[in-house]
């Protein structure tokens, strides 16, 4: 291995989401999201836990910021909550929405740290659910305006935006396996969910073309490079089935402007696609992203599907879990998991490699396309141990990742910054408090005390040798 040196102008940062980190529910004119409502239903989150008061960002931001400018971190990857702008999705803006969102901002820029913000990072206002949410294309057009006032209010300072963290993620899960609301288990649903989203991020890229709004768009994908475990006929096709469900009808989607069209004829021939019309199609063929975040976690390892035999069943995330999940992709393919692989705390898979593999691929697909690593990071259950916490493990899994990032770059792929899940512990959906992957220790039980982990000692280091000290 060569000497490690990232480019200099490398954006080093870590992230967070609003409903996961915010917290001041209803707070300063906030509106509902479908997360406040559907964590208040008794039995749908992890011990009844929710994020009305989460890591309390949105009281502690300034302190949070001065904790990254202290670490070395240049760059800040946040969500805007909706329904802090636009209480009931759409109409009536909330100036007090707008002015934290400012605030945050400027907090960023004072201390040279370039906001990197989402437009959607799964906290829909819960009166556009109320119509139909993400099946119904109003939402679209309630996105595509919520994305005009941002780009009005915010983009003479923001120059990096996305319109949708994970598609791929939230309407699965939301949609198909319904464990995150809208809670359905429907496939023609997730399809036309799908389909809905993926018109929003071309209308919201639209409007950002249009406006005076300064900087680049992408969109954040969750990426699951796959894999077969042979290279036999069948599981190459059950590769192919697995990288159209997983990775390509949002990539191919956001980077070349088309769905796939093997995938389109399998859809075509089980389900009702007529929604699918001209006019929206070139607007999606029209307006693509200037970039792609990619949220690495896991790769997928797949072979062909083989009816009663029980492996592994598909889950969302791309990672090979045993037993409790669902299969979703009958007939398409199997997630099998590498008993010589290590894996979390959650069943989820260590794979560095394949985020290395993974860039190449975007890379070599979609023509050297800019990409910045926006998630990577490893959730874990974590104790203070006389006011520390060591997280060596935390420290292992991204010096491994660092180094494919770095090797990836090495090979010319265009790398641009790399942001650390999650900047502090804060709300992990349906895993609720217990699952930790913070740089940053959240003392729940002491008013959200934070506590910096030895893993944001290492990431300081990391980031001011440049990155050199992964060599050691
Ligand atoms: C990503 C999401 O999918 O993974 C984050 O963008 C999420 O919001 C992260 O928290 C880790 O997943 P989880 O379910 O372990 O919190």
């Amino acid at each position: 291995m060569s000497k490690i040196e990232f480019p200099q102008n490398f954006l080093w940062g870590s992230a967070t989401a609003s409903y996961q980190a915010e917290g001041a529910y209803k707070e300063d004119g906030k509106g509902l999201s479908i997360w406040d409502v559907y964590t208040h239903i008794e039995g749908n989150s992890k011990n009844n836990s929710n994020g009305d008061v989460a890591s309390d960002h949105y009281h502690k931001y300034k302190e949070d910021i001065k904790h990254m400018k202290e670490c070395g971190q240049n760059s800040y990857r946040f969500s805007i909550s909706w329904p802090r702008i636009l209480p009931e999705g759409r109409g009536k803006i909330n100036p007090k929405g707008i002015e934290f969102y400012k605030n945050m901002i400027n907090e960023c820029l004072k201390n040279d740290i370039k906001p990197f913000v989402t437009i959607y990072h799964w906290d829909l206002p819960q009166s556009l659910q109320d119509i139909g949410g993400w099946e119904n294309k109003e939402t679209a057009y309630a996105f595509r305006d919520f994305s005009k006032i941002l780009y009005e209010e915010l983009g003479d300072k923001v120059e990096l935006w996305v319109t949708f963290n994970e598609p791929r993620f939230f309407i699965y899960s939301g949609y198909l396996i319904g464990n995150y609301p809208p809670s359905y288990n429907d496939p023609q649903k997730t399809i036309q969910a799908s389909y809905n989203v993926m018109l929003a991020n071309a209308f919201a890229i639209e409007e950002f073309r249009k406006s005076n709004a300064k900087g680049k768009i992408g969109l954040v994908h969750s990426f699951s490079p796959v894999y077969a475990i042979s290279d036999s006929k069948e599981d190459r096709i059950a590769l192919r089935n697995a990288d159209n469900y997983f990775n390509n009808w949002v990539l191919d989607t956001a980077v070349k402007g088309k769905f796939p069209q093997d995938l389109i004829d399998k859809l075509n021939r089980n389900y009702d696609l007529s929604f699918m019309n001209k006019e929206d199609l070139e607007i999606i063929k029209n307006n693509t992203v200037d970039f792609i975040g990619l949220n690495y976690y896991a790769r997928a390892l797949v072979k062909a599907y083989t009816i009663g035999e029980t492996v592994l069943k598909v889950n969302n995330s791309g990672k090979a879990k045993q037993g409790s999940s669902k299969i979703v992709v009958k007939d398409w393919f199997e997630m099998v998991a590498d008993p010589k692989s290590k894996f979390t705390d959650w069943d989820t898979e260590i794979y560095p490699r394949g985020l290395y593999d993974g860039i190449m691929m975007v890379k070599e697909r979609y023509d050297n396309i800019p990409i910045y690593i926006t998630e990577n990071g490893i959730g874990m259950v974590e104790e203070m141990v006389s006011g520390e916490i060591d997280d060596s493990p935390r420290i292992e899994f991204l010096k491994l990742h660092l180094i494919e990032i770095y090797n990836a770059l090495s090979s010319g792929a265009d790398v641009r910054g790399y942001y650390v899940w999650s900047t502090f512990d804060l709300y992990s959906w349906v895993n609720g408090y217990e699952k930790r992957y913070g740089l940053m220790y959240v003392d729940y039980e002491n008013n959200n005390k934070r506590i910096p982990k030895k893993s944001y000692h290492w990431y300081k280091d990391v980031i001011n040798s440049n990155g050199s000290i992964l060599e050691d």
